[in-house]
């Protein structure tokens, strides 16, 4: 007797869920795998044959999405029939901070979690197994387990946790050689078989060595723990770079220098303009409201310093455009290199870009932005975005109209055009192609003093003066 096809269910199709199934179903090719999500407009474009228009750029996406779907990788909105077929549904829709009510600024908005949770009871057509792929508050799959239970007595779930670790813009390679994958279950049989379940998916190309199993509350908080440390790193290196820029220490050297002691090692040491993403700041602020849940005021506020930290870098890098410039952007051109919030992806979520601008604007600053990846309507929607829900981060900013967003806003195809006649340059993102342009040219194109602030340091002050830019990286000064 042939065995019974295993299905799996995704719901979710963003930049988690996204590529992570179209590397599990790359190398299961046994498995159906079927990505759902309510957004019409993105499941069509995972379905678009110019593989140029998937919705999320991730290098090496295109050749595993390629190889795999129609074949047994699917995208769909037919999120009841998804549920209906699938032996093990994966959650992995969005779980913003809340912006209204209850922890609002603080608190994971689980709105989205709920209503998957609701619709996978409603259309449960027999045992399931229900996966949190999502980053959760500790404890969350106990209400996931408590609501399937409630809404459907008829089936049985068994509740995991298996918290995604890619970072974006490596997501392919970090699926394919993650460092560990995450398991939680609880030690009843049925949660132990369906671990073997999900542990047997990843074996399929990890050493069973690197999946890691622990308690469903161990696996949860182990996600925030992780961007928390990360997140603190950056934090960390970027308030030396502070007290750097004041003594005429170099920044990069003490990374350096630090790096190579094996006990602090030498990843997440480059101080920058401050962390993006639409993960860190949310889940420190997730972990903090979490520790004043649970009556830890003094493990709250440790945590909570990160997320200061970085929106002072931001702030620091934007005021110091302006007094460099004399202490007036108004109607002054300031070139920003990059919008997206890393180089090699199209996301812009949190990106230290929007802040930057969103403050240049205060003073009427013109910004006219080039991003190999992101396009004109994105930057628009994130200040407009930003300026809606400023008072989540308490700055006490004015909110421009949209057509004067419009107006002193402009995104180019082209980087030469963004860049000339600008009376200063921001790098903003850490995309190569900006390593290799003709400075000399766009020096040339400038208003002069020709101004570049590099929030990336990624060129050098050596080459940049030699031009005859007056050069500020972050974490150095000529003093
Ligand atoms: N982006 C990352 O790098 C990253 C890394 C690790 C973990 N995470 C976590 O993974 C989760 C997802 O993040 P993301 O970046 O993929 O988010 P995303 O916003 O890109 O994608 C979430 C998708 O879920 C869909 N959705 C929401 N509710 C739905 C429902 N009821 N039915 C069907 N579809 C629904 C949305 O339309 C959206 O397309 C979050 O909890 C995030 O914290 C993200």
């Amino acid at each position: 007797m042939s065995k019974k096809k295993l299905y799996i269910a995704c719901i979710g199709a963003g930049y988690v869920g996204g590529p992570t199934m179209s590397v599990i179903a790359k190398h299961c090719p046994e498995i159906d795998v079927e990505v759902v999500d309510v957004n019409k407009d993105r499941i069509n474009a995972w379905n678009d044959s110019n593989l140029d228009n998937l919705p999320v750029y991730e290098p090496g996406l295109k050749e595993v999405i390629q190889k795999a779907r129609g074949r047994n990788l699917f995208f769909t909105t037919d999120v009841k029939g998804a549920i209906e077929r699938a032996d093990i549904i994966f959650i992995s829709v969005n779980t913003p901070t809340k912006v209204y009510g209850e922890g609002k600024g603080m608190a994971a908005d689980l709105k989205y979690v709920e209503l998957c949770t609701r619709q996978i009871a409603k259309y449960s057509n027999g045992d399931k197994i229900v996966v949190e792929k999502s980053t959760l508050p500790v404890r969350t799959a106990e209400s996931i387990r408590r609501i399937l239970e409630a809404e459907d007595s008829k089936h049985s779930f068994t509740v995991l946790s298996n918290p995604e670790f890619l970072a974006e813009g490596t997501a392919i390679d970090d699926l394919e050689n993650a460092d560990r994958v995450l398991i939680g279950s609880d030690e009843t049989p049925f949660g132990l078989s369906a671990l073997e379940k999900i542990s047997s998916i990843y074996e399929h190309w990890l050493p069973k060595e690197r999946v890691l199993k622990t308690n469903v509350w161990s696996s949860e908080l182990s996600k925030l723990t992780a961007n928390a440390m990360l997140a603190q790193r950056v934090s960390s290196i970027n308030a030396i770079s502070a007290l750097c820029e004041q003594t005429g220490a170099d920044v990069a050297e003490i990374s350096h220098a630090i790096g190579m002691d094996s006990r602090i090692g030498s990843k997440f040491l480059n101080a920058s303009v401050g962390f993006g993403g639409s993960c860190f700041q949310k889940d420190i602020l997730n972990l903090t409201y979490l520790c004043r849940y649970f009556n830890l005021p003094e493990v709250a506020e440790y945590w909570e310093q990160v997320v200061k930290m970085n929106d002072y870098q931001k702030n620091r890098f934007a005021n110091n455009i302006i007094k460099t410039l004399f202490n007036t952007v108004s109607g002054k051109k300031i070139s920003f290199l990059g919008w997206a919030f890393k180089k090699d992806t199209n996301d812009t979520r949190e990106s230290a870009a929007i802040y930057v601008a969103d403050k240049l604007l205060q003073d009427r600053a013109e910004i006219h932005v080039y991003d190999p990846k992101v396009n004109s309507e994105q930057v628009i929607q994130d200040l407009l975005y930003l300026q809606k829900y400023r008072f989540v981060n308490n700055h006490d900013f004015e909110s421009l109209p949209e057509e004067e967003v419009r107006d002193l806003v402009k995104v180019y195809n082209d980087p030469y055009s963004a860049l000339k006649d600008a009376h200063a340059i921001a790098i903003l993102t850490e995309w190569d192609e900006f390593k290799s342009y003709n400075w000399q040219e766009i020096y040339d194109n400038m208003h002069k003093p020709a101004f570049v602030f590099d929030g990336r340091n990624i060129l050098t002050r050596t080459m940049m003066s030699k031009i005859g830019f007056k050069y500020q990286g972050i974490g150095s000064a000529e003093l």
